[in-house]
């Protein structure tokens, strides 16, 4: 299956970095097909408004359903597709590593980066309700942004990694962090070390040096087990 991710924003310019790295490789191996959508395309009158004041009052300004409708009917042409609607506000629920690997099943991914005080919360609705959309408000963290578009960035990276053939090693996704388990409970990975075995002072812990990998292993798991300890 290739994933598809479609990506509505009044910044396009904001996913230049989509290019780089990994990600740029797997959109040029063609792993990936990711779209930007200018949503200002998709409003009328000289000003191209995308935005109005709030109803009931308030600071700020909220986006208008309407262009937000017709841009993403634009993106989501076939009816008998299932489109993922990713909805980035602070208020929604927090993404994660298992998040991530959800996301990865589905074929067809659509982000909706508000900004502002959000989306007229009408345009939700309307996508819950359509048979062929599963609607996710989602959340990077508890903290405010200026829009979803970094957030968006955020979840695209977590998740296109994860794809088969993106990653040149993939051994490297079992080790990581946030996918190790110790009892059933989480826990992140072991501190790394390289070359030199002596860096200003400091040694490299002279176990990684034995050779003995059952020794190797049982102290990476207890240095990884401390560190979570401490991280809670
Ligand atoms: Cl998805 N959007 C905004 N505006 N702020 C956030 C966020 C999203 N996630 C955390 N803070």
């Amino acid at each position: 299956m290739k994933h598809k991710f479609d990506i509505i924003t009044i910044f396009p310019d904001y996913f230049s970095p989509l290019d780089l790295s990994l990600i740029g490789k797997a959109r040029a191996a063609d792993l990936v097909e990711i779209s930007i959508h200018d949503l200002r395309d998709q409003a009328d009158g000289v000003h191209k408004s995308v935005d109005d004041t709030p109803y009931g009052g308030g600071a700020g300004m909220v986006m208008s359903p309407e262009p937000w409708g017709k841009a993403i009917d634009m993106v989501a042409h076939d009816d008998s597709v299932t489109y993922d609607l990713i909805v980035l506000t602070p208020a929604g629920k927090k993404f994660d590593q298992e998040l991530a690997s959800q996301l990865l099943h589905s074929e067809n991914l659509i982000f909706a980066c508000g900004r502002y005080e959000g989306i007229d919360h009408r345009v939700t609705e309307h996508y819950q309700s359509r048979s062929n959309f599963r609607v996710h408000e989602i959340s990077i963290g508890d903290y405010v942004l200026n829009g979803g578009e970094v957030a968006t960035l955020v979840i695209l990276e977590a998740v296109i990694r994860l794809i088969p053939g993106v990653l040149g090693n993939p051994e490297s996704l079992a080790e990581e962090s946030h996918t190790l388990e110790s009892d059933g409970e989480k826990i992140v990975e072991y501190p790394n070390y390289t070359k030199p075995a002596s860096w200003r002072g400091l040694e490299v812990p002279e176990i990684l040096l034995s050779g003995n990998h059952a020794a190797i292993k049982a102290f990476r798991t207890e240095q990884a087990i401390k560190r979570s300890q401490k991280r809670e």
